[in-house]
């Protein structure tokens, strides 16, 4: 199944007085994202990747030593995060669900200390990457962090809420400061609705 670039779920200029401006959308969706969707598309054309669904390329393709299936499988699993990111995102939904912020006490012991482990996984990501709350298959909680395109899916892990760590992500709005963009991205951004409709 080839690649779609999805239309962002808000208008690009939406997020602007939350930390995430047009320019960075513009950028980051309709440049960056767009060429994974591209050269995926392209690289999977006439393989046996052609017709199967993303998360089957990512799960075949991850950790692949031949140079070929990895430019597949990062391409792939970029289109993949991307999407998940957009959704994960919002103007709205800026309380968190009570379903969701129990499981997160249980788990981490309190909100803050959730939001503190996620931002020390983003900021410790050396290099380019993701920083995610995950649930595992027993239904607990755990923060991750994976290099370049790694994601959840290439260990079995749900995905609840993920943040690009890529400079891309946050260059155009905050420069360096990784620390200030993870915070902002956390107090602002996240639209925690979608984050608990994806507790299984
Ligand atoms: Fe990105």
């Amino acid at each position: 199944m080839s690649f779609t670039l999805p239309d962002l779920p808000y208008s690009h200029d939406s997020l602007d007085k939350l930390g995430m401006s047009k320019e960075t959308l513009e950028f980051h969706h309709d440049l960056h994202h767009k060429a994974y969707v591209d050269n995926g598309n392209k690289l999977i054309a006439g393989t046996e990747w052609e017709n199967k669904s993303v998360e089957d390329i990512i799960s075949g393709t991850y950790n692949n030593t031949s140079v070929a299936q990895n430019g597949i499988f990062n391409n792939a699993s970029q289109h993949w995060n991307h999407c998940q990111f957009w959704e994960m995102m919002g103007p709205n939904g800026k309380t968190i669900p009570s379903s969701l912020e129990k499981n997160i006490i249980e788990n981490f012991g309190s909100v803050e200390k959730f939001k503190e482990e996620f931002t020390a996984a983003g900021i410790g990501q050396f290099g380019s990457g993701w920083c995610w709350l995950v649930q595992e298959g027993d239904g607990s909680l755990k923060v991750t962090k994976t290099e370049n395109g790694v994601n959840p899916i290439c260990f079995n892990q749900n995905a609840l809420l993920g943040c690009d760590v890529w400079e891309h992500s946050y260059y155009i709005d905050f420069r360096n400061k990784r620390p200030a963009y993870l915070s902002n991205f956390l107090e602002n951004l996240v639209d925690w609705e979608n984050v608990a409709s994806r507790l299984k």
